[in-house]
């Protein structure tokens, strides 16, 4: 069978299933979303939100790119965040990065991926300015490892600076930023970081 045919009946058992416990279940997921939680991830398809999380859907407000970032002129990420926390009024905004995270290891790299390089010039950036810390770190997947906490703790720090946000804690709305980090091999989640303000 073609791959993609699988999706397809694997959603119509999940439709058939949901509507089974709860008649009225796709009924009243149409009238609205109140999502608590507004996800920044990475586009890694072994890290799905949700699944990690035990949340359903309606629980949570995704926006996904390679390694996570936080790009000051990112339109979609912006919109999201402004959605989010204006519109939705979430409370908590999560940035989850994980360890082993191929958007960060090749920016330790002086290979080319095309137009992705410039997506991860931000990383570059990162590791010129702890160039001395990561440095002693000889193992390489430890070294990424270590990159991908510092390139958390910085994109939280992006967020917390976004003058949207600041203007959100300003008018006394309440809204806090995690910074947390997966571990693919354990299946934990370590919190690095939470602010709220
Ligand atoms: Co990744």
């Amino acid at each position: 069978m073609k791959d993609y045919l699988q999706l397809l009946l694997e959603n119509k058992a999940w439709a058939y299933e949901k509507e089974y416990i709860n008649p009225d279940y796709f009924k009243e997921m149409a009238k609205v979303q109140t999502p608590r939680f507004l996800w920044i991830g990475c586009a890694d398809s072994r890290v799905p939100p949700n699944e990690i999380t035990g949340t359903l859907p309606g629980d949570m407000f995704v926006h996904r790119n390679i390694a996570n970032l936080v790009v000051e002129n990112d339109l979609s990420l912006l919109s999201v965040l402004t959605y989010g926390i204006k519109y939705l009024k979430i409370k908590h905004i999560i940035l989850c990065g994980h360890y082993g995270c191929g958007g960060v290891a090749s920016s330790m790299t002086d290979q080319s991926f095309g137009i992705i390089d410039g997506w991860l010039k931000g990383l570059k950036d990162l590791q010129k300015i702890h160039v001395n810390e990561l440095k002693k770190v000889t193992d390489p997947a430890e070294r990424t490892n270590r990159l991908v906490e510092l390139s958390v703790l910085s994109q939280v720090e992006k967020l917390r600076n976004i003058k949207f946000i600041q203007e959100t804690w300003e008018s006394g709305q309440e809204l806090y930023i995690h910074g947390w980090v997966y571990d693919m091999s354990t299946g934990l989640i370590k919190d690095l970081i939470q602010i709220e303000k």
